[in-house]
């Protein structure tokens, strides 16, 4: 790993221009590809892209308040670090690392269940605000097992990814024939998380109403009314940064009405090609409570390991403050939908045209 002095980078950018450099095509193509032809990826960039910003000003914008509250717990940033499988390809240390980023800079971690090391050691690595997601590959009497060792371990809320009935065909993955080790032993519950249905999500909330079900993967408003209708505490807007089905439509062009449609009845939390300061702010103007980063948080681990993603959430922070303070609010609840507006993008979408400078993009 090449990049000692995390202080040297002064913009994202660079930061994933230096993973570009660390990594070997396979791990950098599963890290930023995503299915078939990455139409689903390009939506999600063309959908954040497409919201301009109504600035107010003359609005004393000395003092800002850029931390948040989830489930009752101060966070630096509305900003999770989403669940990441095979992050150990990434980076030394793997979920640890992250782990321990996310202790150091003050953000949750969700924990992926195909990710190394497992739930107890990734717990012991960092006292850090955590959340596990969980792939469904087993009985009822499995699920009990994993919820029952989350809880004992110190994460919050419990999260089952539903947008992976199928596991997608990853061509950059494919052409570069990159077998992941982790797929190798994941083909014997796959008929668990093909047979998901809301008839869990009912035997879930049944059995444990007071531990926060997070359901990360919902793309339309009937389903969101349907996770609402379940009791969900979380509504995750999400099509798994373009890695799943191909040809949705992008996360932040479905936003708005599945906040309509919730209405305040559970949060709604979203991701998909968030990677920029600017960004995170239209979410939450629109209303969403916190916003996930999957690509960008591999990238700042594949940068510089632990002390390269508490950099990038540095820059991401700084994006943020700045953005918040032009726009005029001093904190996340003066943002209103208002302060936006829809326009043509300016360039064009792809999973890096949010960094314009990037050598050879
Ligand atoms: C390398 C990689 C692995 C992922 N693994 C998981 C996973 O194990 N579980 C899950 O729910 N989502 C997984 N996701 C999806 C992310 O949690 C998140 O939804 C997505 O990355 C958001 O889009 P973004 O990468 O553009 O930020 C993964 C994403 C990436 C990039």
């Amino acid at each position: 790993m090449n990049a000692p002095h995390v202080e040297e980078f002064l913009t994202l950018q660079e930061i994933v221009a230096a993973a570009r450099r660390n990594l070997q095509p396979g791990p950098w193509s599963y890290l930023v590809g995503g299915a078939e032809t990455e139409t689903t990826v390009r939506r999600n960039r063309l959908a954040l892209d497409s919201i301009a910003f109504r600035p107010r000003v003359l609005r004393d914008v000395s003092r800002i308040d850029s931390t948040a509250t989830l489930f009752g717990k101060k966070l630096r940033l509305p900003v999770l670090l989403a669940p990441i499988g095979g992050l150990e390809s990434i980076v030394e240390g793997g979920a640890a690392a992250a782990a321990r980023a996310a202790a150091q800079f003050g953000v949750p971690q969700m924990l992926s269940s195909v990710c190394k090391p497992g739930l107890e050691e990734t717990a012991a690595a960092a006292d850090t605000t955590r959340y596990f997601q969980l792939y469904v590959r087993g009985d009822d009497a499995w699920v009990d097992d994993h919820v029952r060792r989350a809880r004992d371990h110190g994460f919050t809320a419990f999260c089952l990814t539903v947008d992976v009935a199928m596991y997608s065909r990853r061509e950059r993955d494919l052409i570069g024939r990159f077998i992941k080790p982790w797929r190798a032993t994941a083909g014997d519950g796959v008929a668990f998380q093909s047979g998901l249905s809301w008839k869990q999500v009912k035997r879930f909330k049944d059995k444990y109403p007071d531990f926060p079900l997070i359901i990360k993967g919902i793309a339309t408003v009937e389903d969101a009314q349907l996770a609402v209708e379940h009791g969900v505490e979380v509504v995750y807007v999400s099509n798994h940064g373009g890695r799943q089905l191909d040809h949705g439509l992008g996360s932040m062009a479905v936003l708005p009405e599945i906040l309509k449609a919730v209405n305040g009845k559970a949060q709604v939390w979203v991701d998909g090609g968030f990677m920029r300061g600017t960004d995170v702010i239209k979410a939450i103007a629109l209303g969403a409570k916190a916003v996930g980063i999957g690509r960008l948080c591999g990238l700042g681990l594949a940068a510089a390991g632990v002390p390269g993603l508490v950099r990038t959430l540095v820059l991401l922070e700084d994006e943020m403050r700045i953005a918040l303070g032009l726009l005029g609010a001093t904190s996340y609840a003066e943002l209103t939908p208002q302060h936006l507006a829809f326009a043509p993008p300016v360039t064009e979408p792809g999973v890096f045209s949010a960094f314009p400078h990037l050598p050879e993009a």
